[in-house]
């Protein structure tokens, strides 16, 4: 069994620790730990943080490997530190049976750069209208415990309601795409004073805000746990806040991208920032940064959009949305929350690793960084500054909003069970 020594790493109290790799395991914390038989890599100066975990990423296969396979996100998601994402259902098949979790739950475990926990669909076909079979997804190897319409909402409230008592039995999770589709039809960007200058269909903030509400309703009746995928405004984390403020059962997560970005990048018409959620306003971006520090907003997901050139590189109104996240996310949150003060790295772990494997339900990622615990691990490296070139990305996708900025901060390694996925910034 191969041995990694991690040497002079800042824990997550502060301090500077050795941490000893054996196998697939963290064998042992310290200082000044021997060596011996073990490779060593020198982490002076930078940070380690247990492996991130995305609860929102979108790995495209089946269906649509012109954009991203299980294998291609996989190593994206390695390469900005991750080693487990939640892969979403809107797939071709969309993942609402059985068969298609477990071949995407497969093709997560033959990859071998991350492990790969599939969300089933609510709903057949993602169609809204008749309960896909969520009993069976979680019965299947796949153990589907989060189920979402994304892409969609669940925006029938009885369908709502049947899939919270239904998933009340196993301790699943309903995540919602929060987004009234009558409120939105025609909708471009969000509706605010750059829509009306720009003369866009508008996708008004209520439109989140009043399923946000219904669904913290409905989950406090049935008793059942519901997650907000992608709040954007700063009135969906006032109604968050209410609902955990009463004891309910809601937990919520953001994107790096509504974290740093606002609507005011549309005036560029370059539909590299054509998202759904939108970019919203200034004000919204900081409610969601305060939101987040103070732990209304669970943690950070990435939502990972590839999407192939064609279907970005055109004009607004016919460009596909979402944007790739993987590879910048870290850096991103580094940027709006670490370096901002908002946020300490131990509170980082939390929110990109602890409590998303909370919500999922998820075992072996999220744990802290003891002896004992599977050597899930990520080294960042804080001082880093560099441009962002998609050209060198992992994703086989390019449609990222951050080309040609400069972003803090570089995961340098990546650690699955104890095996280097990530070595230098490089894919292992
Ligand atoms: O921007 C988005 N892209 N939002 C979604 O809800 C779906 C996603 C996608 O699948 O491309
Ligand atoms: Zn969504
Ligand atoms: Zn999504």
């Amino acid at each position: 069994m191969s041995k990694i020594l991690i040497r002079g790493a800042k824990v997550l109290g502060g301090e500077t620790r050795d941490v000893l790799i054996d196998g697939e395991t963290i064998a042992e914390v310290g200082t000044d730990l021997e060596a011996g038989d073990a490779t060593v890599v020198e982490a002076a100066g930078q940070i380690l943080l247990p492996g991130l975990v995305d609860l929102h990423t979108h790995l495209r296969e089946p269906g649509r490997e012109d954009s991203e396979t299980v294998l291609t996100g996989t190593r994206a998601a390695a390469v900005g530190g991750f080693t487990a994402v939640h892969a979403m259902a809107n797939t071709f098949p969309v993942a609402d049976t059985a068969g298609v979790v477990e071949q995407v739950y497969r093709l997560g475990k033959e990859s071998g750069y991350c492990d790969v926990q599939p969300i089933g669909a609510v709903t057949v076909g993602l169609e809204g209208k008749k309960l896909a079979e969520l009993g069976a997804m979680h019965d299947s190897a796949a153990g589907v415990k989060v189920f979402s319409d994304d892409g969609k909402c669940v925006d029938d409230a009885v369908i709502m309601r049947r899939a919270l008592e239904y998933v009340k039995a196993f301790d699943g999770v309903v995540a919602q795409h929060a987004q009234e589709p009558r409120l939105t039809e025609g909708a471009q960007m969000n509706e605010g004073i750059v829509s009306a200058e720009l003369g866009l269909g508008g996708w008004p903030a209520v439109a989140e805000e009043s399923i946000i509400a219904r669904d913290v309703l409905l989950a406090a009746h049935v008793g059942s746990r519901v997650h907000i995928c992608h709040l954007s405004t700063a009135g969906s984390v006032e109604i968050v806040r209410w609902a955990k403020s009463k004891g309910w059962n809601v937990t919520a997560e953001v994107t790096p991208h509504h974290l740093l970005l606002t609507d005011d990048l549309v005036r560029t018409y370059n539909p590299v920032y054509k998202v759904n959620p939108p970019l919203r306003t200034e004000a919204d971006v900081l409610a969601l940064r305060e939101a987040l520090a103070d732990g209304t907003i669970d943690c950070v997901a990435t939502d990972h959009a590839p999407h192939p050139h064609e279907d970005k590189d055109c004009e607004w109104a016919a460009a596909a949305m979402g944007m790739v996240g993987l590879e910048t996310a870290l850096s991103v949150v580094q940027q709006t929350m670490v370096d901002t003060g908002l946020l300490d790295w131990a509170a980082v772990a939390d929110r990109m690793s602890f409590r998303p494997a909370q919500i999922g339900r998820l075992d072996g990622h999220g744990r802290p960084v003891s002896a004992g615990e599977p050597a899930n691990l990520t080294l960042v490296d804080p001082a880093y500054r560099g441009l962002v070139d998609p050209a060198g990305f992992a994703s086989r996708s390019r449609n990222t909003p951050y080309q040609g900025r400069e972003l803090p901060g570089r995961v340098t390694h990546t650690f699955l069970r104890g095996r280097a996925t990530v070595v230098d910034g490089k894919l292992a």
